[in-house]
């Protein structure tokens, strides 16, 4: 995980903002006064801190270079917690939007030859990483399903960048998306990114599961199903800075057991998919029950993410 970029409260102004496909507004961020915005890689996100409770991550899809501007697009979803319909209904051009960020979780690496696999609003962290590639003339191509060509912000924008190498598929479309073909190879020269919505990550990740360790990277904006707990009961979490020791009740999260005791932890989605919450683990085995961490980062047990993530055994110490 990049912990190098900046993490910052930012008050923006919503200087743009425009319909890109049904339900998917853009909105272009900016510093009110004119300045330049923190530096972010492709497949960085922002939180926008909408409400008290109300902290939502959305990933940066502009121009890396252009530091005047931040683009994000907000797919609207009614049954939601409430946050795209709020940015849908009440963020408007001139309005100001407290910002978080940016973060990157879902770093683009360097690689010969890329294969960018995007669900519907999923494709917005690959926009920036197609730019990158295709700029530094590395081999890609990207595979864009949506449910019709009208609800799939960007194909426009990321045809016009090599119409070759992308294909669209939706119900439009007369071809499906066939990924037992595309993924039947491993190939030590290629990176996989995929993010979409969970049927489709699944998917890759099984037909994925045959390729060198690392080949294949994700980004999700839902939790993962999470299974039963390693452990059934309360656990002990000492504060290693402070010497303080807590009891984590069953059914608490270590973030809710650390705010009812008054110590404060930056967090932002509360269901393990952005990474503010991220602890240095100093002894004791985690229980590690978020989407975001790779194979390697659960094995090696140095940090996890106490928003969901609970402890194996009795007892954990944190660096807090
Ligand atoms: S607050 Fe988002 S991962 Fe914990």
């Amino acid at each position: 995980m990049d912990h190098t970029q900046a993490e910052a409260d930012l008050t923006l102004k919503v200087s743009r903002r425009v319909s890109a496909a049904d339900r998917v507004a853009v909105i272009e961020l900016r510093d009110p006064f004119g300045g330049d915005l923190p530096a972010w890689t492709p497949g960085a996100h922002i939180d926008l801190v909408l409400g008290p409770r109300l902290v939502r991550q959305y990933s940066l899809c502009g121009d890396p270079s252009n530091r005047s501007v931040w683009r994000i697009a907000v797919l609207r979803e009614p049954d939601s917690r409430g946050g795209s319909e709020q940015l849908h209904t009440a963020a408007y051009e001139n309005d100001l939007i407290s910002v978080r960020g940016p973060r990157n979780h879902f770093l683009l690496d360097s690689a010969p030859r890329y294969l960018f696999i995007a669900g519907g609003i999923g494709i917005t962290p690959i926009i920036p990483m197609i730019t990158t590639v295709a700029a530094a003339g590395a081999e890609w191509e990207l595979h864009y399903c949506g449910r019709s060509l009208a609800s799939m912000a960007f194909h426009e924008e990321l045809k016009s960048i090599s119409p070759d190498r992308v294909e669209l598929y939706s119900r439009d479309q007369p071809a499906s998306i066939d990924l037992d073909g595309l993924l039947a190879n491993p190939r030590p020269d290629t990176l996989v990114y995929c993010c979409g919505p969970e049927s489709l990550l699944r998917a890759v990740e099984q037909r994925c599961a045959g390729w060198p360790e690392g080949a294949l990277r994700t980004e999700r904006f839902a939790p993962k199903e999470q299974g039963e707990p390693v452990r059934q009961g309360a656990f002990e979490v000492e504060l290693a800075q402070s010497g303080v020791t807590l009891t984590v009740p069953e059914g608490t999260s270590i973030l809710d057991a650390l705010e009812a005791a008054g110590v404060q932890v930056l967090s932002s989605c509360q269901e393990g998919t952005c990474g503010t919450c991220e602890t240095a683990v100093l002894s004791g085995e985690a229980d590690h029950r978020d989407s975001l961490l790779t194979d390697a980062e659960r094995a090696a047990n140095n940090t996890m993410l106490i928003c969901v993530s609970r402890a194996a055994g009795p007892r954990l110490v944190l660096d807090l």
